[in-house]
């Protein structure tokens, strides 16, 4: 290893990452069923999104138009390729498949729309990286089985896997199955991650929870992707099916050894339980105390044990934003975020309070790659900021570029560290959705979408000057940043 080295490791993968709820609009176009995305009204940082089972005219479902890329996806990809993409992460809307989840044939205009997504980027060399659910199952699933609360919707999902495998089999390589699944692990994780919509919610933020129920639908889902890894290994050898958590980087508040472990319990928790079971293939021993303590019973078939430890996965991908504090005492002020916890003094935050810390990067990526040993990917990462378009047409998004720029400093000290790190795509490489608050305002891309809060916008898309910026860095494979 040559430590003065700046470039990253040859063939390695820069790109971008989408989701479908959160890109595509076209939300009920050729046979496309109601996903629990499409229930989610808009909202804002201070005003949490609402979820309305029953569609309510006149409100405005950020999804159902999204930045319509359901039609402009050629442009789409062409701007991806110019800036020199080797990957392009994007996920398949399961209702586009299934409308309704249980279906007994898939939707042929479903399925073309994603081969014709997937020829796209193999016209410009672009390795398609596919999530297979991000955050949107059927909601006919969630009204009749409370999502993945119900063991039943494992076989539906492996079908819906099995159909696309067996479809794109020759033209994909990569494949997550679930997006940052251990959103599960807390309780905005209900219908997002797990499909779960318990009687009386109806802020996103503030969901009725039980988390009885939340930890037996993570478990179905932990068996669905364990299944579907096999399958998917059976299908084609070639296949490389990883998991995706959402990495909640956190430190001691103090050094007080209360601090610390409270810091501990939480990594475990949030960052662990689901690594251990979808990487080593069996529930952590931490898990079984906290299971014990909070009144949680997984029930589990006999043949589950055995299930989780085929379907191991070949390769770790996470997302990284931010990072927070840990702290014994209650009354410590939380960061002010979605993922709670305490302020860091050491850090500045971005206008939705996600405090900025790259060097949390390279201490996560060592301390996964220690824990797992196989390759891994950062398959989002970025800032989510207000931008102006300038008179002249241009946006100057220098803040988006030095976030960038010191998470790719932070990628490549880990990779000198000897971390086997093989890909890198920044979360809404073009302007998207928010997940967390439904806005178009806080945007994260390359390139700029012309869609607002209020349904106004022609849906043109502009280079910012973080496109041309990041187009130098993949042409020097990181060098020049
Ligand atoms: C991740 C999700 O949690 O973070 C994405 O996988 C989401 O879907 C991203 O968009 C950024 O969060 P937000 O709330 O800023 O959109």
């Amino acid at each position: 290893m040559n430590f003065k080295e700046k470039k990253f490791p040859e063939g390695f993968l820069w790109g971008g990452a989408t989701a479908a709820n959160q890109i595509e609009g076209g939300w009920s176009k050729d046979g496309k069923g109601v996903s629990d995305a499409d229930i989610c009204t808009g909202g804002s940082h201070t005003h949490s999104k609402r979820i309305t089972p029953v569609l309510e005219e006149g409100t405005f479902y950020p999804s159902h138009e999204a930045i319509d890329h359901y039609h402009r996806y050629q442009e789409d990809i062409a701007l991806f390729a110019e800036m020199g993409f080797k990957i392009y992460r994007f996920s398949i809307a399961w209702t586009r498949i299934f409308p309704t989840g249980e279906e007994s044939e898939p939707n042929e205009a479903g399925l073309q729309f994603y081969e014709n997504v997937i020829d796209e980027c193999l016209k410009y060399n672009i390795e398609p990286l596919i999530t297979i659910s991000h955050f949107e199952m059927p909601y006919a699933l969630t009204e009749k089985y409370n999502g993945w609360a119900d063991r039943h919707v494992i076989d539906l999902f492996v079908k819906y896997c099995e159909v696309i495998f067996n479809r794109y089999k020759g033209k994909v390589k990569y494949w997550l199955t679930f997006n940052e699944i251990n959103c599960a692990t807390m309780p905005v994780g209900n219908l997002q991650g797990t499909g779960i919509l318990n009687e009386g919610t109806t802020d996103f933020m503030n969901q009725v929870d039980n988390p009885q129920v939340r930890f037996q639908a993570l478990h179905h889902q932990f068996v669905a992707s364990a299944k579907a890894v096999k399958i998917g290994h059976e299908i084609d050898e070639n296949y490389q099916i990883g998991c995706m958590i959402a990495n909640m980087m956190s430190y001691p508040l103090t050094p007080n050894p209360a601090d610390v472990l409270e810091n501990q319990k939480g990594m475990q928790l949030s960052n662990y339980l689901c690594g251990d079971v979808q990487v080593r293939g069996t529930y952590p021993s931490f898990s079984k105390r906290y299971f014990a303590e909070n009144g949680i019973t997984i029930e589990k078939a006999p043949e589950d044990d055995e299930i989780l430890k085929a379907g191991t996965v070949d390769f770790y991908t996470f997302s990284y934003y931010t990072s927070f504090c840990k702290s014994a005492d209650p009354n410590e002020t939380t960061a002010g975020n979605v993922f709670g916890g305490a302020k860091n003094p050491h850090l500045k935050s971005n206008d939705w309070g996600w405090q900025i810390d790259p060097t949390g990067l390279r201490i996560a990526l060592n301390e996964i790659y220690d824990r797992y040993n196989i390759p891994l990917m950062v398959v989002e990462n970025g800032l989510g900021a207000y931008d102006k378009v300038e008179t002249d047409g241009t946006i100057n998004d220098s803040y988006r570029i030095d976030y960038v720029k010191q998470h790719i400093e932070a990628m490549h000290e880990a990779i000198l560290d000897g971390v086997d790190l093989i890909g890198y795509t920044p979360w809404g490489c073009i302007d998207l959705v928010s997940l967390s608050t439904g806005e178009m305002a806080k945007r994260y891309g390359f390139i700029y979408v012309d869609r607002h809060d209020d349904g106004t916008g022609d849906y043109s898309r502009k280079r910012k000057n973080s496109f041309y910026w990041y187009k130098k860095v993949i042409a020097s494979n990181g060098e020049e940043l």
